[in-house]
């Protein structure tokens, strides 16, 4: 199938992870996409993605970075046209403290990403979306950013802020027909999850021992999982879905 022919997307934080397993799919969809990444490891994701015979480009963006996001979002356009998705799912974890142990400078630099770039992304996304006439913008938050959860605090504020935003955007930005969703994912060994259990002292064994059993339908998920979710949001199939929370987490919160 090839249900995203003729749209122009960006991933951020598309190197790795979710964000390179999002990218495989809106570009087998038949999306031309742009990863943003200050990972230089999104150059083999997009050549990668043109050697399949897709359209694919790598743009080496700081996304906390206001000039770079504004800059780097224009040159997309001149490469690929008007932007008709983009997909916010760069994000970092932090630090693992109590709230009273925790540094301010900690503090900022997970909202810094994980919030902040997700209204510098969505910003300076808009204007190309108003000119296509069109847009749906998914912003990858978390189960956490509806669940509580102890000692990660500032992972849990910003992607808690991440769907409050969305909801935001899908009202004021719907008369225009540009639709906003989040998507919240339970638990993927992606490099994000294998640092954040040895951070908390866990082997890859014992961290999936922990979390196998937290989701009902088995075992932690695989990217594609989330992959496949975004395809929906990004597509006109989705046409009628805006301000809505796509929860892919195999039962966790249910
Ligand atoms: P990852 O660590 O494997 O990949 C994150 C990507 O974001 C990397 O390529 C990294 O270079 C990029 N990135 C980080 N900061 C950046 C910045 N300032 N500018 C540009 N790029 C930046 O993590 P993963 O697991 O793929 O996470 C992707 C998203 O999914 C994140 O927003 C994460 O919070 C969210 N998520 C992940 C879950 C999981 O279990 N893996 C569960 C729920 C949400």
């Amino acid at each position: 199938m090839a249900r995203l022919n003729g749209k122009v997307a960006v991933v951020t934080g598309g190197a790795n992870g979710l964000g390179a397993a999002i990218a495989a799919r809106l570009a087998e969809e038949g999306a031309a996409v742009a990863i943003l990444d200050r990972d230089e490891r999104g150059q083999d994701v997009a050549e990668k993605l043109t050697a399949n015979g897709a359209k694919a480009i790598f743009r080496s963006v700081d996304v906390t970075s206001e000039d770079r996001v504004s800059s780097s979002l224009a040159s997309v356009v001149e490469e690929l046209g008007s932007i008709t998705v983009l997909v916010n799912n760069a994000g970092i974890e932090g630090v693992n403290k109590p709230t009273d142990q925790l540094d301010l400078a900690d503090w900022e630099k997970v909202m810094a990403v994980n919030s902040t770039a997700v209204f510098l992304c969505t910003k300076h996304v808009i204007p190309h979306m108003r000119a296509a006439g069109h847009g749906s913008i998914v912003n990858i938050s978390s189960i956490y950013g509806i669940l509580g959860g102890a000692d990660i605090p500032p992972y849990h504020a910003s992607k808690g802020a991440v769907r409050a935003m969305s909801k935001n955007d899908a009202l004021t930005y719907a008369p225009e027909n540009i639709r906003v969703n989040s998507v919240h994912p339970g638990f993927i060994f992606t490099d994000m999850v294998h640092r954040y259990a040895s951070e908390a002292g866990l082997s890859e064994a014992d961290a999936r021992g922990a979390l196998d059993p937290a989701h009902p339908l088995g075992g932690t998920g695989d990217p594609d999982d989330i992959a496949w979710g975004v395809v929906y949001l990004a597509s006109d199939q989705a046409k009628w879905v805006t301000g809505s929370e796509l929860v892919i987490d195999g039962g966790y919160t249910a």
